[in-house]
């Protein structure tokens, strides 16, 4: 590499633009470098979106899914889950009380469940809407159709990781989707006028910087407005079980790369990166990231929602969770969010 890595983390900073070399130097760099990386990102962050830290209520509804992916503690063939369902009613009781604690964004997050159908969800988010929150389903793979409707209900974001860049790793991993069907949703979903969200897994098998790399590209290239970049955790009902752990320091540089290429992207500090390193949250906004996404799920729902074992934050009651969080905030000097959070990007109405 001809030019210095000091030179590529400033041009970066300026130009938000990388190309998959330098992407692989950085994400191998170490010591002073990363030391200088990370302060890039958070430089690039506090200039863009300033010190505001959003909080997202994160509703994890059902742990019933009919995929059978690699490395989800929630695959289909899990028989040693115990499944449940929240009724329409209990999510949006939950919504209320997250909306009293005093976030204005609600996360809806399910497992792949048909039970939910369209105009379930389509009916739910009307609701929600009434209460003045943002709302942003995570619900997987649906139809145009299913997308349009909630949309139209008032739905303003919707996350969908691509988890993997890489065609075969994704269709090792996938048995029930291809990468080419995943990234076609995302597309529609932006079609449609949401704030789309997607990221990838940090530490699956077969992966490698190149690899890691083509997923920050694309993600640059949807020119998201969310990503969410975790570690890899093992979960022992799963044919991944035996497989190590993702790196926190790799998951770190990811967001802080992530963050040079996308001054304006909001980018959570993931629960999978506090889940192996409790300390990793706060590292995470200092290198990039300006959300968190705390718990707000009915505790006796909340260990059932087992995608990988020990998540951070499942023995805690959401008021205290949250109250964990804003010291953390306050602690880094910065702030918490009072506002709904919408994309800082101008192509957005947002939905009042
Ligand atoms: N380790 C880390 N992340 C995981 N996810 C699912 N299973 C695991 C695991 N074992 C992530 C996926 C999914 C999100 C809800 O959780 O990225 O999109």
């Amino acid at each position: 590499m001809g030019k210095n890595i000091q030179n590529i983390i400033f041009n970066a900073a300026k130009r938000h633009e990388l190309t998959k070399e330098e992407i692989i130097f950085l994400l191998s760099c170490e010591d002073f470098h990363k030391d200088s990386l990370f302060a890039a990102a958070d430089r690039v962050r506090e200039k863009y979106l300033g010190d505001a830290v959003h909080l997202r209520g994160l509703i994890e509804f059902s742990n019933y899914c009919k995929c059978s992916c690699r490395y989800c503690g929630l695959r289909c063939g899990n028989k040693k889950l115990k499944r449940y369902r929240m009724t329409i009613e209990e999510i949006y009781q939950t919504a209320l009380r997250a909306h009293a604690l005093g976030y204005r964004t609600v996360v809806l997050q399910a497992g792949e469940d048909q039970y939910y159908d369209a105009d379930k969800i389509a009916a739910l988010v009307c609701r929600l809407k009434k209460l003045g929150l943002a709302v942003t389903l995570s619900c997987g793979i649906r139809s145009y159709e299913e997308y349009r409707l909630w949309r139209e209900a008032g739905a303003d974001r919707y996350l969908l990781k691509h988890e993997t860049a890489d065609p075969k790793l994704y269709k090792a991993l996938h048995p029930d989707s291809s990468l080419e069907e995943r990234l076609d949703c995302l597309l529609q979903l932006r079609r449609l006028g949401y704030q789309v969200g997607s990221g990838c897994i940090v530490g699956l098998p077969g992966q490698n910087l190149e690899t890691l790399a083509s997923d920050l590209l694309l993600l640059k290239e949807l020119d998201v407005e969310m990503a969410g970049i975790g570690p890899f955790i093992p979960h022992p009902e799963t044919p991944l079980a035996s497989v190590p752990k993702g790196s926190v320091e790799l998951t770190l540089k990811m967001i802080a790369v992530l963050r040079l290429l996308l001054p304006l992207a909001h980018l959570p500090a993931t629960t999978a990166l506090a889940t192996v390193d409790h300390d990793s949250r706060a590292q995470a906004l200092c290198c990039g990231a300006n959300v968190v996404m705390p718990n707000v799920t009915p505790q006796k729902y909340k260990q059932l929602y087992e995608i990988y074992p020990e998540k951070a934050g499942t023995n805690v009651a959401s008021t205290q969770n949250r109250r964990q969080i804003i010291e953390l905030i306050t602690a880094l000097g910065r702030k918490v969010a009072t506002d709904q959070g919408h994309s800082p990007k101008e192509r957005f109405q947002a939905v009042s």
